[in-house]
């Protein structure tokens, strides 16, 4: 795992754009994980002013979501696939039907979630997998008590990450209380995943996602079991971390040759 302190959003942004930009510039057919919420904006902006400036192209893209409410019907602005149109795909080259999420209007949700995960593999797997990370240690929508091993499933969310929801609604009553999200073993086959959180609201998550131990009890700890993992925060997102300093040093000295 590597940890990139920033001076500020913006910051975070600029490298969580850069790392998406070299896997569309330099790989055949990439596919890109998308989060919502938040975080991802400001770096889904500055994909979006890329392309408008002729510097970026999704045109050989495929794009997937982490995860859907279930309840809210198709097209629904809270709903995550119009986040993501709204935000990102709509706004860029990406062929429509290369944008990928769970089909949570069947009736039969199980087999949804099977067919979401074979998906994912005929599709060759994930290259760079963006995350943001709830208060309460989510990711996806895979809260306290998943399995780190999980595929994707519905799941209900807690009054927490409820709560911290109700902003996008009119009110908490209208937030829905089930998902289907991709599990942590889904995000976990992702060849590259990219955590960013900025603000003091996320510095405990992120503290105990980095350094505390790998608990099913805070579901971003399974980024510890990967791999690839770069993990990006400003200062008030990283203020907990006792190892700051190091990350810090590595970060700086980091050899030209040596990517993220
Ligand atoms: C939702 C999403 C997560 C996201 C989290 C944090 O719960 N399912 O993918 O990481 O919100 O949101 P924010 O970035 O707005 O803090």
């Amino acid at each position: 795992m590597e940890v990139v302190i920033t001076v500020d959003e913006g910051a975070a942004a600029r490298v969580v754009a850069g790392i998406v930009e070299r896997l569309l510039r330099t790989t055949d057919q990439p596919v890109l994980g998308l989060a919502t919420g938040s975080s991802p904006l400001a770096s889904y902006r500055m994909l979006v002013e890329a392309h408008l400036a002729g510097e970026l192209s999704f045109a050989g893209a495929s794009a997937v979501l982490l995860d859907e409410y279930v309840g809210l019907p198709p097209g629904h602005p809270q709903g995550y696939r119009a986040f993501i149109r709204h935000h990102l795909a709509d706004r860029v080259d990406l062929v429509p039907d290369r944008l990928h999420g769970p089909d949570v209007w069947t009736d039969d949700l199980a087999a949804a979630c099977v067919a979401y995960d074979r998906l994912l593999d005929e599709l060759g797997g994930v290259d760079v997998q963006v995350l943001g990370i709830g208060s309460d240690g989510h990711i996806g929508f895979n809260e306290p008590g998943s399995s780190l091993r999980s595929r994707t499933r519905v799941k209900t969310l807690t009054s927490t990450t409820r709560a911290d929801n109700a902003r996008f609604f009119g009110s908490l009553d209208e937030v829905p209380r089930h998902v289907v999200t991709q599990g942590l073993g889904t995000i976990s086959d992702a060849r590259h995943l990219v955590l960013v959180a900025c603000g003091s609201g996320k510095a405990a998550p992120v503290e105990a996602a980095v350094e505390g131990p790998v608990t099913a009890s805070c579901p971003a700890s399974v980024l510890q079991l990967h791999p690839h993992v770069t993990v990006v925060v400003d200062e008030a997102a990283a203020a907990k971390l006792a190892n700051a300093a190091y990350y810090r040093e590595t970060y700086a000295g980091k050899p030209s040759w040596q990517e993220l």
